[in-house]
């Protein structure tokens, strides 16, 4: 059989690592990326891009947490290494704090991310209106510049990626032998996965050089996220919102909300807001399909559904994606055509 040809739909984060993935994992194939947007227009550009998992309630945790450290693993070398200035991936410090005692005192990623532990009370002593928090050091991925990084890693891979919005699956089918859905909150445009909605979040990207650290307000509101370039202040998690234009008195709120925690951003500059809708699900939908059509087979993997965690998780759901893959070249090497798979 020639090299299988596998489309990658989209090229946000999770379709440009998936697209590394099965490259990497399967170097015969020849992999193409088809997107409608690529950076600096996806959702994946608005992120903080903050290593700190999302819960999906649908996904069993051992599950989440395998795709968390694997993520975290991959990150780390590179933050370790001479790419982290292109890569736009670093470490970073700081602290979740909570108004109450959350339910859980440890969450499931506690001995993933670095020197988790309890604030002590002279660190508390910054956030008067809390009453508990955890200090840890986790990654962080800068956006555009991390997917910018990912880009050029596929090219010089030798990838084609084109600019081309897929209406129908089956548009593919002549070209490509294998088909693989990363078109985020894209999958419920098309034929429509109901359980697939919109988190609206909107957030200001500002000056403030001098913010090093992360605050996080453990109710996922309000958060500051500082990037190598600029301080990522958020945020909202609006339900079933498609508005991706900014709101004004938001913006606002969300200031305020952040000078609360931080005095000190009263004196950022450069204040730019962005609005990204969160794909979310239950549960990632990471699987395996053979659609069918009039006697004709088309092999799709899907990986969409992110929600509010994909970065947090997005090697290694890839790394999953291309096994799915894998899975289908098999498929297709054992039978004499695709019509009998
Ligand atoms: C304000 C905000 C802050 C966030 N902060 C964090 C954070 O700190 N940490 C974290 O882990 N996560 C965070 N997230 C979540 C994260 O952004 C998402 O989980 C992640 O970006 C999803 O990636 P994706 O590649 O699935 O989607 P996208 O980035 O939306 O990519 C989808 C791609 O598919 C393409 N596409 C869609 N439909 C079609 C079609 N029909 N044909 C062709 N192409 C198509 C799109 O053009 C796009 O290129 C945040 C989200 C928001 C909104
Ligand atoms: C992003 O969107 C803008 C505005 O629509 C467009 O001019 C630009 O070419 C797009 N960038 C890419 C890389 O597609
Ligand atoms: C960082 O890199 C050094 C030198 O390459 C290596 O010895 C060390 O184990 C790496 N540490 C991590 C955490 O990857
Ligand atoms: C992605 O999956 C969704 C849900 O099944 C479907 O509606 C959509 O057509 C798929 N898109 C692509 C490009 O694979």
């Amino acid at each position: 059989m020639a090299a299988p040809k596998v489309a990658v739909v989209g090229a946000g984060v999770i379709g440009l690592s998936t697209a590394l993935c099965i490259m990497e994992a399967y170097p015969s194939c020849s992999v193409t990326v088809l997107s409608d947007q690529f950076s600096p227009n996806t959702t994946s550009d608005v992120a903080a891009g903050m290593l700190i998992p999302h819960t999906y309630p649908g996904t069993p945790v051992h599950m989440q947490k395998q795709w968390f450290k694997e993520t975290f693993a991959c990150l780390s070398a590179i933050s370790n290494s001479t790419k982290v200035s292109e890569a736009g991936v670093h470490l970073v410090s700081g602290w979740q704090v909570f108004k109450s005692t959350p339910k859980e005192e440890l969450p499931f990623w506690s001995d993933v991310v670095l020197g988790f532990r309890p604030m002590s009370k002279a660190e508390l002593q910054k956030f008067p209106q809390h009453l508990f928090g955890q200090a840890f050091t986790t990654l962080k991925c800068d956006c555009p510049p991390y997917l910018l990084w990912l880009e050029k890693r596929l090219k010089a891979a030798g990838i084609q990626m084109y600019t081309r919005k897929v209406a129908d699956l089956w548009e593919l089918h002549s070209e490509y032998d294998i088909v693989v859905n990363c078109t985020g909150i894209g999958a419920h445009q098309l034929v429509g996965d109901k359980k697939l909605f919109p988190v609206r979040g909107q957030v200001l990207k500002v000056h403030a050089p001098w913010v090093k650290n992360f605050i996080r307000d453990g109710d996922g509101l309000t958060y500051i996220y500082p990037g190598i370039h600029r301080v990522t202040l958020g945020g909202t998690r609006e339900k079933e919102s498609w508005s991706l234009s900014p709101d004004p008195d938001t913006t606002k709120d969300i200031f305020d909300r952040c000078c609360s925690l931080e005095p000190s951003l009263q004196e950022a500059q450069d204040i730019e807001v962005k609005v990204g809708l969160r794909p979310s699900r239950q549960c990632v939908r990471l699987q395996r399909e053979i659609l069918s059509q009039g006697g004709l087979k088309l092999l799709v993997v899907h990986n969409y559904g992110h929600g509010a965690g994909g970065f947090s998780v997005h090697w290694g759901t890839a790394k999953e994606a291309a096994h799915l893959v894998g899975e289908c070249i098999a498929a297709l090497q054992g039978s004499s055509s695709r019509a009998e798979i």
